[in-house]
């Protein structure tokens, strides 16, 4: 059975008669159809993708959707009406409160947060493929400019220098900002990358990822630069441990939150609990966050087919910080890791 009849049975299970999203990220999922604008329904009466005049011709192409021009609510309203459709599911959570109030005004809404993560959290042989053409070319990239990576260099010079290579070797620019994060700022997890200098002594987390037919890589490497302290050694040595470790633990009928307490008690046991400030992981796929997400507070559990990444961090302020990251595929009998950069 393909993803949209999966899908559409779930839509029934649930006692409604179509799936409706406006957002981008799941209209792409659905329908590989990539525009700012457009509404998506899928269930038992069809699937229909709804756009405007900008993007009608290109959407008449689609093979599984039937496309209808956008002319307003009550448009919307009569189509819907014709067809017999009066519950509609919709995932709070992905929608705009005035487009939900819009909804709420015409139609029986059946609320259902995260309606379909769980189908986007299983890749499929062809978003395998499309992820780990995303992740060598990211890898070739970095791989590329490496030799920039050096004193005099700055934070933003080298993220310039790693988009141009994106697109040089394939990809389609950033997954998102890139963070180049040297000397102290690389205790800041989410840096915004700067004028700063790379000098001698610096560690340097290098966060980065780029998009391949519309699916994503997220890669994380952190460098030591010239002399570099005894302290940054240990920690790089200790995240790289725990991230090691992180990898073996992963396993199809594990529960997410399991594995990413054993990190964090590791780190713990090493003196740098407190320091590791963010979740373990978290699929990746059409958006770079996606299900399932590797934290204390996850209720999910590992399945083949998902991607994830694991990514321990440990950030001191004044010192510096360490992340190493790389993308993981869970598969039938264990992991297998897409990303091999050497670490
Ligand atoms: N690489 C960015 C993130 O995982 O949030
Ligand atoms: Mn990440």
């Amino acid at each position: 059975m393909g993803k949209l009849e999966k899908i559409s049975e779930k839509v029934e299970s649930l006692g409604g008669d179509f799936y409706i999203t406006f957002d981008a990220a799941e209209r792409f999922y659905l329908s590989s159809f990539s525009s700012t604008f457009g509404i998506t329904l899928v269930g038992q009466k069809g699937n229909f993708l709804i756009t405007d005049g900008r993007y009608i011709e290109r959407a008449k192409e689609l093979k599984d959707f039937k496309v209808i021009l956008w002319k307003g609510w009550e448009e919307l309203l009569e189509f819907l009406k014709g067809i017999k459709a009066e519950k509609l599911i919709v995932d709070p959570s992905r929608l705009k409160a005035k487009t939900y109030k819009e909804l709420e005004k015409r139609f029986n809404l059946i609320d259902c947060e995260g309606f379909l993560d769980e189908f986007r959290a299983v890749k499929d042989d062809r978003e395998i493929s499309l992820i780990t053409r995303a992740v060598q070319i990211a890898e070739l990239s970095l791989k590329s400019v490496l030799h920039l990576l050096k004193p005099g260099t700055t934070e933003i010079e080298f993220r310039r220098a790693l988009i141009d290579a994106f697109f040089k070797f394939g990809g389609n620019g950033e997954a998102f900002p890139t963070i180049v994060a040297s000397g102290r700022n690389s205790a800041v997890p989410h840096w915004e990358t700067g004028n700063r200098e790379i000098k001698d002594g610096d560690i340097v987390i290098v966060d980065f990822g780029t998009v391949y037919s519309g699916y994503v890589s997220d890669i994380t490497r952190t460098f030591l630069i010239g002399n570099v302290s005894s302290e940054a050694r240990k920690i790089y040595d200790a995240v790289l441990e725990a991230q090691k470790l992180g990898i073996e633990e992963l396993r199809a009928g594990k529960s997410c939150a399991e594995v990413d307490l054993k990190i964090r008690k590791f780190l713990e046991n090493k003196g740098y609990g407190e320091f590791f400030t963010h979740s373990l992981g978290h699929g990746i796929g059409v958006e770079v966050h996606e299900a399932p997400t590797l934290s204390k507070r996850s209720t999910e559990i590992l399945k083949e087919g998902n991607v994830v990444t694991v990514e321990p961090g440990v950030y001191i302020p004044e010192i510096g910080g360490v992340r190493i990251e790389d993308d993981c595929l869970i598969t039938e009998n264990g992991t297998f890791v897409i990303s091999n950069l050497n670490k």
